[in-house]
């Protein structure tokens, strides 16, 4: 990692901040359903307050293409964050524009305003410069909060920090910093894998490298199974991701790899739907795998006790059914008591720790899906290039400015 500028230290005070959030979550009737994102922002707005800062968010929420959308008006967004932070928040009905320009120019310091959606135009997501440029003209610092979304190259991430000196804020090196303890752990170390999409096979390969076991549930286990020529009846598998899966037992790191040696079977995924347990050999044609039996839940356990760090991405099951449940409950549980450093990342396992009452037990529940996996994997999100490449120019321009 490169350097980067620090909030702590950078002189704030009084200046007008765009502080970019990410604030794309779930709505219901019109309200925030889930708040984490909100509440995960705070410590930087606060902060910002403290400072006598004119603070300006944004964000985006959902994917409206480029057009205006009724349902994804911000609105919400701004009255979640007035209620959390009992301070007003003034919802603005555009995020460029003259009006919008003197709206906030007309400001004092420690208003806080919110932009309509950033997707609500074509150009963020096309990371458009002139459309940074307008954006940028808005304020004098750019802070960068939004982890989840730093993996999008999008205006409002990436070209907005060609004109501003652009900083992480406290959620984004929290996010960071977590990040790369999970890639370069305290050993042992265990990654647990899940997740019911079989794009995770460069995970699972960074996993193997960084890891010392990594425990593999989900529909992951099926491709490995399948490959070794067991069968695993109507269990989610494709041709792709089964021959990834015999490239990696080619792998000599394959030995860390540790398969459920036993799962929950039924006949259809259904909240009722009568199920059995079975060993890994014995899945038959008309059952469908949908969560890691006693045996396998005991297996992980055993690792999981050793662990100095522990990184989980993706439920073990179907959690959201309750009988396809136990596994990711019983070892969301486990974890919650132990004093590893546990590092959980991604939408779903977020949701399922939550679910069970965990997330507070762990050490960091990442706000970020895709882009902490991306992290995990080893890639470089561009949102945080972006604000490297930042800090070495803008310091570069300070240095000469002070020399003068
Ligand atoms: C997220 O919720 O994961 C981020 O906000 C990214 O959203 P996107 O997948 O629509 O770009």
């Amino acid at each position: 990692m490169m350097a980067l500028f620090d909030i702590m230290t950078y002189p704030l005070r009084g200046k007008t901040v765009l502080l970019r959030v990410d604030y794309n979550v779930p709505l219901e009737k019109k309200k925030v359903k889930d708040n984490r994102k909100v509440l995960a922002s705070l410590s930087t707005i606060k902060l910002l307050l403290k400072n006598d800062c004119k603070i300006v968010l944004m964000s985006h929420l959902g994917r409206p293409d480029g057009k205006i959308d009724e349902n994804l008006r911000v609105t919400p967004l701004a009255k979640e964050l007035e209620s959390l932070l009992k301070h007003p928040v003034h919802k603005l009905n555009d995020c460029i524009g003259e009006d919008v320009k003197k709206k906030i120019d007309s400001g004092k310091p420690k208003d806080i305003f919110i932009l309509e959606n950033l997707r609500f135009y074509a150009q963020e997501e096309n990371n458009d410069p002139a459309f940074a440029h307008s954006l940028a003209d808005l304020g004098e610092i750019y802070i960068n909060d939004a982890f989840a979304v730093s993996h999008r190259a999008h205006a409002s991430v990436e070209a907005i920090t060609h004109f501003l000196p652009s900083l992480p804020g406290l959620l984004m090196k929290k996010e960071i910093s977590f990040m790369d303890q999970a890639l370069l752990p305290q050993r042992p170390a265990v990654w647990i894998l899940g997740g019911g999409k079989l794009d995770k096979i460069p995970l699972l390969k960074n996993a193997l490298q960084k890891a010392d076991h990594v425990l593999l549930g989900g529909a992951l286990p099926f491709a490995f199974l399948k490959a070794h020529g067991i069968s695993t009846g109507m269990s989610k598998v494709d041709a792709a991701a089964v021959s990834e899966a015999r490239k990696i037992m080619q792998m000599k790191e394959v030995k860390k790899l540790i398969l459920p040696p036993d799962f929950v079977v039924a006949d259809k995924i259904t909240p009722r739907a009568k199920t059995k347990t079975v060993m890994a050999q014995e899945i038959a044609s008309d059952q469908i795998a949908l969560d890691i039996g006693p045996e396998s839940i005991k297996l992980f356990k055993h690792y999981l006790r050793k662990a100095h760090t522990i990184v989980w991405n993706g439920p073990l099951g179907y959690f959201e059914l309750m009988p396809f449940a136990e596994g990711t409950r019983d070892i969301a549980r486990f974890l919650g008591r132990l004093t590893a450093v546990t590092i959980a990342g991604g939408g779903e396992t977020a949701e399922a720790l939550r679910k069970f009452q965990v997330d507070d037990l762990f050490t960091h529940v990442s706000t970020g899906g895709g882009a902490a996996v991306e992290y995990l994997e080893g890639k470089k999100l561009p949102g945080i290039t972006a604000l490297e490449r930042n800090h070495k120019h803008f310091r570069k321009r300070s240095d000469r400015l002070k020399r003068r």
